[in-house]
């Protein structure tokens, strides 16, 4: 959700400014700019558009200077347009901002701006910003001291990268409820949205924590609190990812790189210490009441862990979507809270955390992203190992979540001695198989999927069934295909068809079946034969040793045999490959959906 970046040092500030954006393109990709600053002036070029069309008519990477910010916007206030695109800069064209976050208050800050003589030349709420620490520099304050006393006056939340023509040696960094890191670089320095950004130039970084502003010369990033002023001692962190875990390495897409990219993802994640787990164990076991929260992909992958625990070791979890949890969740001292989110800094899921602790629960977080705002809002930190993720839509990071759910799921119910040790070893040696199998559900399956998506690229309504586990597998196949191919879909219990949505069915219509085994098997072979009856064409995801469901379906992907829990797993691929490539097939860009990002830094 908006990507900020900022560069202080030596070397030309524009082409690495552009570089970083790239890498955080992911976050918001409606508009771009940057600025800096070169012999006392302040030089901006920002447009609307993806960074390579707007690099490609203003040349982005050609602003003098060895100091700037840049911004890639996902529009909140104001529609996309060169106007609302940042950096936004003060009336007397000295100070330029890039904010990531809203400023809630703003429309009284340009009233009380506006009673002072400022003017706005944009539909923003970031504009205020440049103008108020302009106005605190006019009252007789230094850059910091000017910053300061305007971000005392901002309500709500935000990220700012700042530069100054008065000081031109400083770059000023703000963090409040929205990410920003420091990458520390030898002789020049780096903000930036997200660790992606700065991967080429570093692997040191200082993650600003909510309230902290930093003030950054080549040389030094001195980090305060905001308000008093006060150093604080930051040690920096040392990042695993590389700069080419973040690059496509021959594939189109980020998107399909990060699909094959499962079976290590499951790999990595599996390898979770002992200890994590146990203590995660513990905390479910020791609640009277559990929630998981989270949103988009991270409550599929969350449901997937619902259905696991229950089925296996008697846990019982209720899944709340992110945003509705403060409306309809009982929250005591005995509630325990797990928010899944890939990122760390999806808003609402961050809210449902607070109002969780408020009300008293214990949290526990499971994340992709080392020191991401999550982390710091829960008691206990677990990880997904998937690497970074930068297709906006998620792909291995579900598989992650998922492997590690099962795990988890498997640990309590051998703890609960729902399933005996050989049991435990015999699943835990299965999930440990997936990545095998996925990678032989690609080799099967790819180019029966490049078929299918040529021939079901027009389709106006795409449905999908499933039963038991096989209803998240859907609810995510249908999430893809609605976010990458713009293709109305929904997916449905099957065994809520006959509740309405059969009346939808008619001639021709593609309904993709998720038929997993186990319990619920032969209720879906029914289903699968109410859809046909209207006339439906049934695409069926099943085992290969299901040699009824051929006759029952038109075509079949066909995936190698596995234990019912772990198809999320080895079913989910087929579904995400399809939504790329009707989504390519479609002309779209599957990296960058139209009106999505990948950080939801907004409620
Ligand atoms: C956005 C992304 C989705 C993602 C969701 C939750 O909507 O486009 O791909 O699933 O946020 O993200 P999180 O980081 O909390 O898992």
């Amino acid at each position: 959700m908006c990507g900020i970046v900022g560069y202080i040092g030596k070397r030309d500030a524009a082409p690495l400014l552009l570089d970083a954006l790239r890498r955080l393109e992911y976050r918001g990709y409606d508009s771009v700019g940057e600025a800096t600053i070169h012999k006392g002036k302040l030089y901006v070029k920002k447009g609307r558009g993806k960074i390579e069309d707007v690099h490609r008519e203003l040349k982005l990477d050609s602003l003098p200077g060895n100091v700037g910010v840049g911004h890639s916007r996902w529009a909140t206030h104001g529609e996309p347009s060169k106007r609302n695109a940042h950096p936004h800069v003060d009336n007397s064209g000295k100070v330029a901002v890039v904010h990531n976050g809203i400023i809630e208050n703003y429309e009284e800050l340009r009233q009380f701006l506006r009673d002072n003589g400022y003017s706005f030349s944009s539909d923003t709420d970031t504009e205020v910003v440049p103008n108020l620490v302009s106005y605190f520099m006019k009252q007789g304050n230094g850059f910091e001291g000017a910053v300061r006393k305007a971000v005392g006056r901002l309500k709500g939340s935000y990220a700012l990268g700042i530069v100054s023509v008065s000081e031109p040696d400083k770059l000023i960094a703000v963090r409040k409820e929205s990410p920003l890191i420091l990458g520390l670089g030898s002789g020049e320095m780096f903000i930036a949205s997200d660790i992606p950004a700065v991967l080429p130039y570093t692997k040191r970084v200082i993650i600003l924590e909510d309230g902290e502003m930093a003030v950054i010369t080549p040389i030094r990033a001195l980090v305060k609190y905001t308000d008093s002023g006060k150093a604080i001692e930051k040690k920096p962190l040392r990042v695993a990812w590389t700069a080419e875990m973040a690059e496509k390495h021959g594939y189109p897409h980020f998107m399909l790189k990060e699909i094959h990219e499962q079976p290590e993802a499951i790999r990595e994640t599996l390898r979770v210490s002992a200890d994590e787990l146990a203590q995660l164990c513990k905390m479910l076991l020791d609640a009277k009441r559990i929630y998981i929260v989270a949103c988009g992909t991270s409550h599929h992958a969350a449901l997937v862990g619902k259905y696991a625990l229950a089925k296996l070791a008697d846990v019982s979890a209720e899944v709340v979507i992110s945003s509705e949890f403060q409306e309809s969740c009982m929250v005591d001292g005995g509630t325990v809270v797990l928010a899944i989110t890939q990122s760390g800094e999806t808003a609402d899921t961050l809210k449902a955390v607070r109002v969780a602790k408020a009300g008293g629960a214990r949290v526990a977080c499971l994340t992709n992203v080392v020191g991401s705002s999550v982390t710091r809002e829960s008691e206990l930190v677990c990880h997904t190992y998937a690497g970074p993720e930068i297709g906006v839509a998620a792909t291995k990071t579900f598989a992650a979540q998922v492997a590690y759910l099962l795990l988890l799921a498997f640990n309590l119910a051998k703890m609960r001695k729902c399933i005996s040790k050989v049991k435990f070893d015999e699943l835990v040696a299965q999930l440990q198989e997936t990545p095998n199998t996925i990678d032989a559900v690609f080799e099967r399956t790819e180019k029966q999927i490049e078929e299918l998506a040529k021939r079901y690229k027009d389709a106006k309504n795409i449905y999908f069934i499933g039963r038991g586990i096989g209803y998240p597998i859907v609810m995510e196949g249908a999430l893809k295909l609605k976010e990458i191919a713009y293709i109305h879909s929904e997916a449905c219990p099957a065994g809520e068809l006959k509740h309405g949505p059969l009346a939808l069915i008619e001639h021709g219509i593609p309904v993709i079946a998720a038929v997993v085994p186990g319990s619920a098997r032969g209720r879906m072979l029914g289903n699968v034969e109410e859809v046909k009856a209207r006339g439906a064409t049934v695409i069926a995801i099943a085992a290969d040793n299901d040699e009824e469901i051929k006759r029952h379906v038109n075509e079949l992907i066909s995936i190698p045999v596995t234990h019912e829990l772990l198809t999320p797993l080895t079913y989910i691929s087929p579904l995400q490959l399809l939504a790329y490539y009707i989504g390519v097939e479609r002309g779209f860009d599957p990296d960058k959906p139209r009106h999505l990002a990948k950080s939801v830094t907004v409620e």
